[in-house]
């Protein structure tokens, strides 16, 4: 991406969404920092722009489809255009209990984050994605909803294959992505290309900071992966390492 793009995050006021933004600033965009908290996201904003990175805070809650149609009409209002959204607001309920200990609440909460809330996002931003001459859509999703890994005992991730909620809300995502994709590859100038992310297991709030890798390493691949989804076809899954993922 060299050129100046206008970018959505959701989730950016800490983690790997806040560490995506950080970087995208970086690489010279306009980067949007959604946070459900006004003050959290306006704390994450001035933390980018004392280093004179151009960053704002947009308050955007993804359960909330109210504030997902403000942050749409200021980004329209200010901007008049949005290229890239990346959806990275996400929510893990499942930590150490067994598919029969989480209540269906949990599970509900997972999704009304993880799946819902992108599907508000996203149509509520296609208008002005469709203005863009090359937008994009990243979902972060995970390797955890992998459904080829969830099926193979002696993949990699077989041993995390018990997150009830957080697991099926990631291959829902992955649906979810792959129906956009082939939905919106007509759309637009050059179409919207719709494709998942996948951070790699980095140490954030979400996992209790048990991750390998830090929330910065996630951050920029991330961004590597948005350069890339841009760059090729629409509707990858793209693996922390590089490459993509099987679905
Ligand atoms: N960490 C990993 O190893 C890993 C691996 C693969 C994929 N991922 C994915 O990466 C994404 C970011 O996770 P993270 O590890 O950086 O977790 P995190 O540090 O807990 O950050 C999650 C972000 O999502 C926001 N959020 C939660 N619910 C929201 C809502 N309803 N509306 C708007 N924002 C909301 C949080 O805001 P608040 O501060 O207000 O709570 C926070 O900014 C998630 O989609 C996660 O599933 C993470």
């Amino acid at each position: 991406m060299t050129t100046n793009r206008i970018v959505l995050i959701t989730g950016a006021n800490k983690g790997i969404g806040l560490a995506t933004a950080t970087e995208l600033a970086h690489a010279g965009h306009t980067v949007l920092l959604g946070a459900r908290d006004p003050e959290r996201g306006a704390a994450a904003a001035a933390g980018l722009t004392a280093q004179g990175l151009d960053a704002r805070s947009v308050r955007l809650d993804v359960t909330d489809p109210a504030t997902v149609a403000a942050a749409a009409d200021l980004i329209a209002a200010e901007y008049g255009r949005l290229d890239t959204l990346v959806n990275n607001a996400g929510v893990a309920r499942d930590w150490r209990r067994t598919p029969e200990e989480l209540p269906v609440e949990a599970v509900r909460e997972t999704y009304e984050t993880n799946v819902f809330g992108v599907v508000t996002v996203v149509n509520a931003m296609l208008p002005l994605l469709r203005t863009s001459p090359a937008a994009l859509i990243g979902n972060v999703s995970s390797g955890l909803g992998s459904f080829s890994f969830l099926a193979d005992p002696e993949s990699p991730i077989w041993e995390h294959a018990t997150l009830l909620a957080y697991n099926s809300s990631k291959a829902a995502l992955n649906a979810v992505t792959l129906v956009y994709a082939r939905a919106l590859r007509g759309s637009g100038e050059g179409g919207i290309k719709v494709s998942a992310l996948e951070p790699g297991y980095c140490a954030t709030d979400l996992n209790g900071h048990s991750g390998h890798a830090t929330a910065e390493e996630g951050g920029r691949r991330i961004a590597r992966q948005l350069d890339e989804a841009l760059a090729g076809p629409t509707g990858r899954f793209f693996h922390a390492e590089g490459g993509t993922y099987p679905w």
